[in-house]
């Protein structure tokens, strides 16, 4: 699968879809487990404080850093609201090498942390891969550029940028069922004619595991639980350490030693327990009549052009999220892996890591606030984004591009319904 994708101009045959017919089996309520209102409080005053080296807060670490993305949770993830969504100004820059030693690989992958305590910690890009040069925060503009003039991947160096998702729901998302999603994947398949996932042109989606588990969180779906988001971003985007995530070492000085935690599992729990009680993002039809016609042709116009074959309304009992949270690939312009592998015609074929350009249907829930758009932010608007979707979106987009002026007016409209929960 991946050498088809190296030799980029190879095009896989589309297999003729055949619709197989196939049993709705009974959905599972999602229950997520009841929150604890102190826990909840708690968490809230975690995730907007501000963090400083040795801060009081963190009881036997050494808190911020010693390198870091951001001070506070909240500093990234803010748009509509506490826990929203954040500008491309907060992207993280992600990273993957691959080196030959011998005939063995070795894989190197991470985040280049944008800041740290003191200087003599502070990473750049020299650090990734020499020819890169020593910008400690490149923009998205001048890592696209990069990658644009250099076509990495045969170099077994991979770079790009992540922007802020959204956390409202995210409790929601942390309770639906295992089966519900393979129920999705399944379908996916059969709908196709059986196709497994990671064909480069039919949308069959499939599931991000992770070993045994099922992955949901994160732009490649690469994590399966809230908590275990909650405590690697604790690690790796303040240097918060916990029992469920070490802090990272900082590649330009790699001999810091740090002192106990800086977070309890319990206040990890808590930061969690608050993201899980952010409210869900709800479709909301404007008040003007003629408006509200609009966004529900656009609503109909979203299911007739097959966006919904990704953004799927509903998953088992949770309405509304407009995601099958299943990995999609969405085509070469895409490309951005950090998946810790990287292939290569010496390398046997890695089927458990995502594809450089596949990517987990994001919910659409709460789109309307939660702009830039696409995983690193490169579309400014929602028509833009849905002018970048190809591979196995290809075919929704040029359905889209046919419609009339006002007929995609009105899709667009439908999106701007999905607002982020009112505070
Ligand atoms: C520097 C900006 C930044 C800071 C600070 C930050 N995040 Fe994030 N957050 C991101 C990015 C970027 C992603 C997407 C990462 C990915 O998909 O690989 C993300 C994803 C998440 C997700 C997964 C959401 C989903 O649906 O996939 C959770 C949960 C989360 N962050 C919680 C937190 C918590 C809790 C904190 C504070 C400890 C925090 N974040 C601090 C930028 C940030
Ligand atoms: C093959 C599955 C698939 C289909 C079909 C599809 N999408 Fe997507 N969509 C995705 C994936 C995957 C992404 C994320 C890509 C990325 O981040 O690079 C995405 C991203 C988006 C985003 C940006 C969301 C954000 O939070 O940044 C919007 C908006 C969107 N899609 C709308 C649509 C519309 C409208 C249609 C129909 C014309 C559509 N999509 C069809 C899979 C799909």
């Amino acid at each position: 699968m991946w050498k088809s994708f190296l030799t980029a101009a190879a095009v896989t045959t589309a297999v003729i879809a055949v619709p197989v017919g196939y049993r709705v089996m009974s959905r599972p309520l999602v229950q997520p487990a009841p929150l604890n209102r102190v826990d909840v409080a708690e968490g809230h005053t975690l995730f907007k404080h501000e963090w400083k080296k040795n801060d009081p807060l963190s009881s036997t670490g050494d808190g911020l850093g010693p390198v870091f993305n951001a001070d506070s949770c909240v500093a990234c993830h803010k748009q509509g609201g506490i826990g929203g969504g954040g500008g491309v100004e907060h992207n993280v820059t992600t990273f993957a090498t691959r080196a030959f030693v011998g005939k063995e690989a070795k894989f190197r992958s991470g985040v280049l942390h944008a800041n740290a305590i003191s200087p003599e910690f502070q990473e750049n890009l020299s650090h990734v891969d020499p020819t890169l040069g020593t910008g400690c925060r490149p923009t998205l503009e001048q890592v696209n550029r990069m990658v644009k003039q250099n076509g990495f991947l045969d170099r077994g160096l991979e770079i790009s940028q992540r922007q802020t998702p959204a956390l409202f729901g995210s409790g929601l998302i942390d309770a639906i069922p295992d089966d519900v999603i393979i129920q999705q994947e399944r379908a996916q398949s059969a709908r196709h004619g059986l196709l497994p996932g990671g064909s480069e042109t039919i949308p069959v989606g499939r599931i991000a595991r992770n070993g045994g588990k099922i992955g949901r969180f994160g732009w490649k779906g690469q994590t399966d639980s809230l908590l275990t988001f909650v405590e690697n971003a604790c690690a790796n985007e303040l240097g918060l350490s916990n029992p469920g995530a070490p802090q990272p070492i900082s590649m330009a000085k790699a001999d810091y030693k740090g002192k106990g935690f800086d977070l309890t599992r319990k206040q990890c729990e808590q930061i969690s327990a608050f993201c899980a009680a952010l409210p869900a993002p709800k479709e909301r039809l404007p008040e003007d009549p003629a408006e509200r016609q609009q966004a529900v042709h656009g609503k109909a116009m979203f299911e007739k052009v097959g966006c919904t074959s990704c953004h799927v309304a509903n998953m088992g009992s949770v309405q509304g999220i407009y995601s099958d949270l299943l990995l999609h690939r969405m085509g070469i312009e895409l490309v951005g892996g950090n998946s810790g592998y990287i292939p290569s015609p010496e390398l046997p074929d890695d089927p458990s890591t995502p594809f450089p350009d596949e990517w987990r249907t994001p919910p659409l829930w709460g789109v309307a606030d939660s702009g830039p758009y696409m995983h690193d932010g490169r579309a400014k608007t929602l028509d833009e984004a849905i002018h970048l979707h190809r591979g196995q979106g290809a075919n929704a987009a040029a359905n889209y591009q046919q419609l009339s002026g006002s007929d995609r007016d009105a899709l667009i409209a439908f999106l701007r319904t999905l607002k982020a929960p009112a505070e």
